[in-house]
């Protein structure tokens, strides 16, 4: 039925006509001892959840939604390296199966023409210094036409079809996702971050150009110049400082 290109992730899949999210049937299936590479897809969600408690709308067969069971060897502080890989791994997908010119917009929503197509939700369950689990969530809009995006998100979603006027089968597409995540995780488990990070920044949205950062008690203008191992965003400073910056509210100006 699916056709898998790869060694070791998706050799498990758990699908649902409907699930509530498979975020949730991840969560449950971990704690059952699921398999690293377990992969849990639905045709649609009646409970997609998206992060900060967002909802997360996954009508039936308009998208990819799908959670990914991993057991890596890593700290939890390393974590969020795997988020950022997870877009990268959606941008490549994009970008060979479609005409669309994705980008990712710090820190893990992926955008076509300026508009968000893709969402990463990771989750994490660790005891002390060590993980148990992580579950990497995707959600990607790929055949709504723009009149089916909910009216609150009307003007910030899209998807790959209202973006290249092309339908994709959703099949092939998860094939593709899964075979180059696998690339993309085994390089990382051998080889590190590096090559993660150069993708990313070559990926990255409005990278070069100077951001506006509304932390806790200040307000500052910087150049955006990359991402850090931990996640963070790099800020490079008028007195010539490189900062990271965590969370706070970015303003992304128009170029
Ligand atoms: C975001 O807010 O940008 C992240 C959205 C993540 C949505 C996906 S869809 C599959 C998985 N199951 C869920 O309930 N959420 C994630």
């Amino acid at each position: 039925q699916w056709g898998l290109k790869t060694e070791w992730l998706g050799r498990n899949i758990i699908h649902r006509a409907t699930a509530d999210s498979t975020q949730r049937i991840a969560h449950q299936a971990a704690r059952n001892n699921a398999a690293h590479g377990t992969v849990i897809v639905a045709d649609e969600q009646t409970a997609g959840k998206g992060r900060m408690g967002r909802q997360w709308n996954s009508a039936k067969h308009k998208g990819i939604w799908m959670s990914i069971i991993l057991r890596p060897a890593i700290t939890p502080a390393a974590a969020p390296q795997l988020t950022l890989l997870t877009a990268t791994v959606l941008a490549d997908v994009i970008s060979e199966v479609t005409i669309a010119k994705p980008t990712i917009k710090w820190p893990n929503d992926l955008l076509i023409n300026h508009k968000k197509t893709a969402g990463i939700l990771t989750e994490m369950q660790a005891e002390q210094d060590r993980i148990q689990y992580i579950i990497v969530g995707i959600g990607m809009n790929v055949n709504h036409t723009a009149d089916e995006f909910p009216v609150s998100v009307k003007n910030k979603a899209t998807s790959v079809k209202s973006e290249t006027a092309n339908e994709q089968p959703i099949v092939p597409l998860i094939q593709q996702l899964l075979h180059d995540f696998e690339q993309a995780y085994d390089d990382f488990i051998e080889h590190g971050f590096s090559n993660i990070k150069n993708k990313w920044e070559s990926y990255a949205y409005r990278i070069g150009d100077t951001i506006r950062i509304q932390t806790n008690h200040t307000e500052i203008e910087a150049v955006f110049t990359g991402v850090a191992e931990d996640g963070a965003l790099l800020i490079h400073t008028d007195n010539g400082e490189t900062q990271k910056v965590y969370s706070g509210e970015i303003e992304w100006f128009h170029g």
